[in-house]
């Protein structure tokens, strides 16, 4: 196998600038990082969110586990199943859920995130993230963009783990309780792997306490206030 690289990519800029794209859809476009531990409700308030921005005329797309784990960042056997890949590709370019893999995860995500935020497009991404430094870098690639800053927008879903572990509707938090009571453990956020909270988000929400629709008049009211929508 080849492993020659091109010494260096040479850009070829487009003629159609942000602020065209911009004008074109009445927004700015931006990414929504919804970050929070697992059954906070992020994915619940990213959905009513895309559907309120929606319904308003607005372009928004939700990246989440659904989209992502099974087409951009899928696990070696689903490429290899499903799509054809070698062994050997599988392995390679498939993602797992080693720390090294959830990194990398974060990383594409808040790639093709800023790829929606450039076309003017309002990304809502929902994983837990739970590292500090993988949400930074996510910002940093948008608010750090060549071409200017691009809106970064981190949603700190705050909810009790009481509170999470009482909903539980996938069943995690019992099968991770029972794995680290049998002594395995499960490397599971916010029970035996951290979970380190954002030290400056934009917005914060407790799904204990408020309503989602409550939740979505917040952030629609702050995307509003920074001029985001009309
Ligand atoms: N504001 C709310 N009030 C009451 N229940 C809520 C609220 N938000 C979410 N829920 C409920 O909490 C549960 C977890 O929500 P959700 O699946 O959105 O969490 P999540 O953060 O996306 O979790 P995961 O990281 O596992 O995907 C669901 O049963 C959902 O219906
Ligand atoms: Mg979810």
């Amino acid at each position: 196998m080849s492993e020659s690289q091109p010494l260096r990519i040479v850009h070829h800029e487009g003629t159609v600038t942000r602020d065209e794209r911009r004008s074109a859809l009445r927004q700015t476009g931006g990414t929504l990082w919804f970050t929070g531990l697992s059954g906070s409700g992020k994915s619940t308030l990213a959905a009513a969110l895309e559907q309120a921005l929606v319904r308003l005329g607005h372009a928004a797309y939700r990246l989440d586990g659904d989209n992502i784990r099974f087409g951009l960042n899928a696990g070696s056997k689903i490429l290899a199943e499903t799509r054809g890949y070698s062994e050997e590709s599988a392995r390679r370019f498939g993602l797992g859920f080693a720390a090294i893999d959830r990194e990398e995860n974060v990383r594409r995500i808040g790639e093709v995130a800023k790829l929606f935020a450039d076309a003017g497009v309002f990304a809502l991404t929902s994983f837990i993230s739970p590292y500090r430094k993988d949400r930074d870098a996510a910002r940093k690639i948008h608010t750090g963009n060549a071409s200017g800053a691009l809106p970064f927008i981190e949603v700190f879903v705050n909810t009790p783990i009481e509170t999470c572990e009482q909903r539980d509707p996938k069943g995690l938090y019992k099968q991770a309780r029972a794995a680290i009571a049998s002594g395995k453990g499960m490397g599971f956020t916010g029970l035996d792997d951290p979970y380190e909270p954002p030290t400056a988000p934009e917005l914060t929400f407790d799904a204990s306490t408020r309503s989602v629709e409550d939740g979505v008049a917040m952030i629609l009211g702050y995307l509003r206030a920074k001029g985001m929508i009309g």
